[in-house]
């Protein structure tokens, strides 16, 4: 996947010994600056606030990560009038020099990888590997969104004789994000940094706990030389201050990611013209999934279970693009099962500062909790085909694989997000294919086959944003796998991709009579 101007950042190998010890020794020295606390910034200011919210190690959640200044309607207002102020210097930032910044702050990212890595290891539970994987991914987003600015910075030159026609993007003003803890510092740099970099003043509100670790990436911009009132990140609540955020007059952009239920609220409330409003708002809004790998009859049995196993369990399930159904043909049903299950027993779970865990805990205790009742729901469904006790301590869950699940059960329909996979036997491929596609949502999906029609047929049939093909179906890659679903699963275009940046941009064509 070339591009002329980005090349993407290798994950670390933790094979290597002396990589391995770096990032030991990065949790270490994090350890030592554990529960401090960070204040928002607003007008390039650190800011004090009435209240506080601590963010604590799922693993161990005696151990305080940091406390997060939490602002309030007030100081969102404030936040506004800062970017409103400094939009119109930032709109005449020539793209080179606003991508120069953002390049900048993921050569930052890159120098303080490990540090990074042991951030989001301890502040949301990721197992190590994990970690860096998502660390990359950032500092991709920085480095190709700047190089995606820099291409469509480029008129179009549409000229007939006699007439010059150019086709140009402007930015579209204030650009609010609001960010999801799952992906704690991929996401929100994703969404932030293409909403800079194509020059919009950009409001960060990130999720309550996982609000430490931006506060990292906010150092990092303005160390990168964001100016100030253009980059301001403001936690706080979801339902009062970005609430009030979504609703504002002054807002032109929304970029989500998140729930389906709060992904719909804000696209509704966006939808609703305010007194003085002069624009409609653009939302582009990423939300969950109920995705699928097909299992059929000629697949290779070993590569399928491996593929499931990491798509279903990795970060405990809390991908939205992670595998909560597994859909089997008749045929290989028993075998598959019984060798799932085998391979799920040998995952090693526990608190994820350990490099040899491949499975940590949930993020809080009610992700636990509800995890939990869809737990008990399965089992007046479905057959349990293995519960796996969880270790003592933190927010842990252990797997769990139901199987003969009905394709219409609430565990085959609802996303639960934590490590639960229904596993559902199908007589053909057509009913395969028919379950697979039978839920609200078009996230990811995946098919193990040798059987060249079967895979013209899911290439062709399966309604899915991003589909893999005889591999795991989570882990997508900037610029090689961009990333995003349609139906109840999101509305914009892919994350990492070509059209990305265009969302955040308003087109204009001007044309000169000569
Ligand atoms: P969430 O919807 O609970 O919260 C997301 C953000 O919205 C948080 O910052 C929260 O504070 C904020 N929020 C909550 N109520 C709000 C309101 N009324 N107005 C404005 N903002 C509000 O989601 P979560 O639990 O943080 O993340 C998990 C969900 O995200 C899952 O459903 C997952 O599938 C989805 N997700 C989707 C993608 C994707 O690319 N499609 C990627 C990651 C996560
Ligand atoms: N982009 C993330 C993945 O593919 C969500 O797993």
């Amino acid at each position: 996947a070339h591009h002329p101007g980005f090349s993407p950042a290798p994950d670390s190998n933790y094979a290597d010994l002396r990589q391995r010890e770096g990032v030991l020794a990065a949790l270490q020295q994090v350890r030592s600056q554990l529960g401090k606390t960070y204040q928002p910034l607003i007008n390039g200011e650190y800011c004090q606030t009435d209240r506080t919210l601590a963010s604590e190690n799922p693993c161990n959640p005696k151990e305080i990560i940091g406390s997060m200044g939490q602002i309030s309607v007030d100081q969102a207002e404030a936040a506004m009038t800062a970017a409103k102020a400094a939009f119109p210097a930032w709109k005449a930032t020539p793209a080179q020099d606003r991508a120069a910044i953002i390049r900048k702050a993921g050569d930052l990212m890159e120098q303080r990888r490990e540090q990074l890595v042991a951030w989001v290891v301890l502040e949301v539970g990721k197992p190590i590997a994990e970690a860096d994987a998502e660390v990359t991914e950032a500092i991709d987003f920085c480095h190709y969104y700047s190089a995606e600015m820099e291409r469509l910075d480029q008129a179009l030159n549409l000229d007939v004789v006699g007439e010059t026609d150019r086709y140009h993007y402007q930015p579209r003003g204030i650009a609010l994000v609001i960010a999801p803890w799952n992906f704690p510092i991929a996401i929100p740099t994703g969404m932030t940094v293409a909403a800079l970099v194509s020059g919009n003043c950009t409001l960060l509100k990130p999720a309550a706990v996982s609000s430490v670790i931006m506060a990292k990436v906010t150092e990092i911009l303005v160390e990168a030389g964001i100016p100030k009132g253009v980059f301001q990140y403001i936690p706080g609540s979801g339902s009062t201050v970005g609430a009030h955020l979504v609703k504002h007059k002054d807002v032109h952009m929304i970029a989500f990611t998140g729930s389906r239920e709060v992904g719909c609220q804000i696209y509704a409330e966006a939808a609703v013209l305010q007194p003085g409003q002069k624009h409609l708002k653009r939302v582009v809004a990423e939300m969950g999934g109920k995705n699928a790998l097909i299992i059929d009859e000629s697949a290779d049995l070993d590569q399928a279970v491996a593929g499931v196993v990491q798509s279903a369990f990795g970060y405990s399930g809390q991908k939205c693009s992670a595998c909560s159904r597994a859909i089997v043909l008749e045929p290989v049903y028993d075998a598959f099962l019984a060798r799932l299950v085998e391979a799920t027993k040998s995952l090693n779970i526990g608190p994820t500062d350990n490099p040899g865990v491949q499975m940590g805990p949930v993020v809080d205790g009610s992700a636990q909790a509800k995890i939990r009742e869809y737990i008990a729901t399965g089992k007046t469904e479905a057959q349990v085909a293995l519960e796996m006790e969880a270790p003592e301590g933190g927010y842990f869950v252990g797997p769990v694989i139901f199987s003969e699940v009905s394709p219409q059960a609430t565990i085959a329909q609802e996303e639960i997000f934590g490590p639960v996979l229904a596993v559902i036997k199908a007589k053909s491929f057509d009913e395969a294919l028919t379950i697979a596609n039978g839920t609200d949502y078009a996230l990811t999906g995946g098919i193990y086959s040798r059987t060249p029609s079967h895979l013209d047929r899911a290439k062709a049939e399966f309604e899915v944003g991003n589909l893999y093909i005889n591999r795991g179906i989570t882990g997508a890659i900037v610029n090689r796998q961009p990333f995003g679903g349609f139906k109840l699963s999101g509305v914009g275009s892919k994350a990492g991709g070509p059209d990305y940046l265009v969302q955040f941009m308003e087109p204009r064509v001007i044309t000169e009579n000569i």
